[in-house]
Order: structure tokens, then sequence, then C-alpha cells
């Protein structure tokens, strides 16, 4: 994927800062306060998921790469680089895994969500015929992945096309541009929906989905 989105200015820098302990990625902030997206999402769940969660990954990822070749690379170049190496999955894993919650904290906005407007709108009719059958397909496809993993709106040979995930796969490594995300792992909605995963995925719809952030990655 290309960097011209405007939103996802975490691209770590061309030149590691050199220190004893080759430390390459952080923790992006969040792009809005932690409680931002009450009710829908609380600052609880925001803090375990951003501030547990998500920088235990960027953690992990950089002491498993440490001293190594991909020490020197960017997050992209890692995932594609570890992507279906059996001996490498634990490091494709947290690369992935900070992609994807970096790519998520984008895809939901303080009062977003509804229908889209712009060219993603014009897209999403064409391609799935209208608004609610997109919004069917990406339901079923949120409530419908087994397990954790995450729900994809994606440019796929150049149409619109919503993909799931397991655990920490994503659209990148099977040729698919990704415009919006939901992570569906119980520890993005447990503390305000425990068990009830479609719930959250239609608050994610009414409330959150960040359709600017759709049309940025369209262009
Ligand atoms: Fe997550």
């Amino acid at each position: 994927m290309d960097h011209h989105n405007p939103y996802l200015t975490e691209t770590p820098p061309a030149e590691p800062r050199a220190t004893k302990s080759l430390v390459t990625h952080e923790l992006p902030p969040l792009p809005y306060a932690r409680d931002a997206l009450e009710p829908h999402i609380s600052a609880r769940t925001l803090d375990h998921h951003h501030g547990k969660h998500h920088a235990k990954y960027v953690q992990t990822l950089n002491e498993l790469i440490q001293g190594s070749n991909l020490s020197k690379m960017p997050l992209e170049g890692i995932i594609r680089a570890t992507a279906r190496k059996k001996a490498k999955a634990k490091i494709f894993n947290n690369a992935a895994q900070v992609w994807n919650h970096t790519f998520l904290w984008h895809s939901m906005k303080p009062h977003g969500g509804g229908r889209p407007s712009g060219a993603i709108a014009e897209r999403i009719d064409e391609d799935f015929g209208s608004f609610e059958k997109f919004a069917e397909e990406f339901k079923n496809a949120a409530t419908t992945q087994f397990g954790s993993g995450w729900a994809w709106l994606v440019i796929a040979d150049g149409k619109l096309a919503v993909t799931s995930t397991s655990n920490a796969d994503m659209p990148l490594v099977h040729g698919h541009k990704p415009l919006i995300t939901l992570d569906v792992w119980e520890h993005a909605y447990y503390l305000d929906y425990q068990h009830e995963r479609p719930k959250y995925v239609q608050v994610f719809l009414d409330h959150l989905v960040n359709w600017d952030f759709a049309n940025a990655n369209l262009v």
C-alpha cells in the first residue's frame, strides 16, 4: 500500500533511531481522546485495547526483530517478508497486529457511522448494489468470523469487497487494498458488549465507521 493517506502518519522513519537497542516501532497515539467514542466504545475499552494490547504488540515486535535485518525495515516490509513463513509466524503476527490496530483506530471516529458520502458511497452502490447490501455483507462477515479476527472493506481485483481474516491475517498479504476494518477479537468489545458481537458490529456501522478514512484510502 502506498503512503498517500494523510491519516497514516505513523510510518516509521526511514533511518531508524540509532541507539544501543534499535527500537524502530512506536505505539501511535489514538487519533481522538480515549473517551471520544463513548457511549459506544468506552474509555476503559480503549485504555486496554490501545494502551495494553496494541502497546504489547509493538513491544513484542521490537523485541523479536532486535538485531535482525527486519529491524531495518518499515512495518509493511516486515509484514510482507514474514507472511506465510512458519518459522516467522510470531513476528508476522505481532507486526500485522501493530498495523491492523493503527488502521482500526482510523476506521472509527466520534459521530461516525451511517451512510457514507463522496466517492465511497458511489463505489458501494456500484459494487454491492446498495448500501443496505454492503451493510448486510459486512455484518455477516464480522459476526461469522469464527474466533479472533478482522472484518474488512477492501478493493480486490478493482472492485470493492467485504472480507474477513483470522487472528492477525490482513489484506495486504492477499493483494487487497484495505479501506476500513473492524476488530472482532473479544478484547475489542467484551467490556462493553460481553459476548454480543452482533450488537458491537451494528454500533460500528451506525455510530463509528469513519467514511472519510475510506474515501482517503480510495485515492
Ligand atoms: Fe484488537
